[in-house]
């Protein structure tokens, strides 16, 4: 099984932000437990074939541009295919869990040729995925989000630049603001934002409140905004989503809902966002953001780690698939996926330490 990352990553990472002004940005490409952090990924030049890739079944039934690896991720020497004839000849077959039937009909079902690997991609979280019967031994490479998979793609991350002007956010017109598409009273985030507009105005949007937001109009809303909240779903290590990684990037400041802060300190500096857990009622939390609402020099000390980073994100699923062939067209290691949901379920699992709410 994947190997676990230790803790010492992400207090390295929190100790980073303020060493990297006096460190040459090279070096830290050679720090071994840094490096999966800030490294972009590269192609070697040394392929001895172009890897062919078949991508089982469109992922979420919604088919995707095959030629990008090359001119959109710089990733050579990959020839993606959906055709299934092919299947004989593919080196790796990319199977999404979420279009994965019961029954596993849908699977390929003629005999595996020796050196083909199956490679199991899920980026939702435990919660949100179904425990199919029988997954185990059947694949050989594993894509998540989670960083201790063999093909660990977050749904973002912070890589190095170097700035020379401030960065100065955007005008805000709004204080707090939440763009929801799955509102459940069940999450736990739910009950949060319920807790937090009794304090301050929270300005919502989404389906459920019947202010749908377009893409267009997305970007606005969010950079309009002082803080964002972003509240995952579900909470489980590493189960970081584009709701971080969209605020940073559009220049809010995240509030965040999801794993511990210890864990989105392996992803971003421990001074880009704010925990609900930092406080210890919400209506704490409410009268901090009054605070740096009033107080512009402050806030803006949120926005310290921008001289030295920006945020990339991954297209999925194309960007994904261009990774799952380059990394198999770099390791030749061979193995079976013999854990998968106990790696998957069991290791997923942050401990629940219940939000104190009031
Ligand atoms: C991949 O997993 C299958 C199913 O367990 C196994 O039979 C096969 O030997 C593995 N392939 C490689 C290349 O390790």
């Amino acid at each position: 099984m994947p190997s676990e990352i230790g803790h010492d990553v992400c207090r390295f990472f929190r100790f980073a932000i303020f060493i990297l002004p006096t460190l040459l940005m090279g070096s830290l490409y050679y720090m071994p437990s840094f490096q999966h952090l800030i490294k972009p990924y590269k192609s070697s030049s040394t392929a001895h074939h172009p890897i062919l890739v078949l991508i089982w079944l469109w992922p979420f039934d919604q088919p995707f541009d095959l030629e990008l690896c090359s001119s959109q991720f710089n990733i050579q020497g990959c020839h993606l295919t959906v055709d299934q004839s092919l299947y004989d000849k593919a080196d790796a077959v990319l199977i999404h869990h979420r279009d994965i039937t019961r029954d596993l009909s849908n699977l390929p079902q003629s005999p595996r040729p020796p050196h083909q690997k199956w490679i199991w991609m899920n980026l939702e979280s435990p919660s949100n995925t179904a425990q199919i019967p029988s997954l185990d031994n059947q694949f050989n490479v594993s894509l998540s989000y989670r960083r201790d998979a063999d093909i660990s793609v977050p749904y973002g991350r912070l890589v190095p630049v170097n700035q020379d002007h401030k960065f100065v956010p955007p005008e805000k017109d709004k204080l707090v603001c939440w763009i929801v598409s799955n509102y459940n009273p069940e999450h736990k985030r739910v009950h949060y934002y319920e807790q937090l507009q009794k304090y301050v105005q929270v300005h919502v949007y989404g389906d459920y409140f019947e202010r749908h937001v377009s893409e267009e109009e997305y970007k606005d809303i969010v950079s309009g905004c002082k803080f964002y909240l972003s509240f995952e779903n579900s909470m489980h290590k590493d189960y970081i989503t584009e709701k971080l990684f969209n605020a940073l990037d559009l220049g809010a400041i995240p509030i965040v809902v999801g794993p511990s802060r210890h864990n989105y300190e392996c992803f971003i500096p421990a001074d880009a966002f704010i925990h609900v857990n930092d406080f210890s009622t919400v209506r704490a939390l409410a009268k901090y953001l009054l605070l740096l609402d009033r107080d512009e020099a402050m806030y803006r000390r949120y926005f310290r780690w921008k001289r030295h980073f920006q945020v990339k994100t991954f297209s999925f699923p194309a960007e994904n698939a261009c990774l799952a062939c380059d990394y198999i067209r770099q390791n030749r290691q061979y193995q079976v996926l013999m854990n998968l949901y106990q790696w998957y379920w069991d290791k997923g699992e942050e401990p629940d330490k219940s939000l104190f709410l009031y």
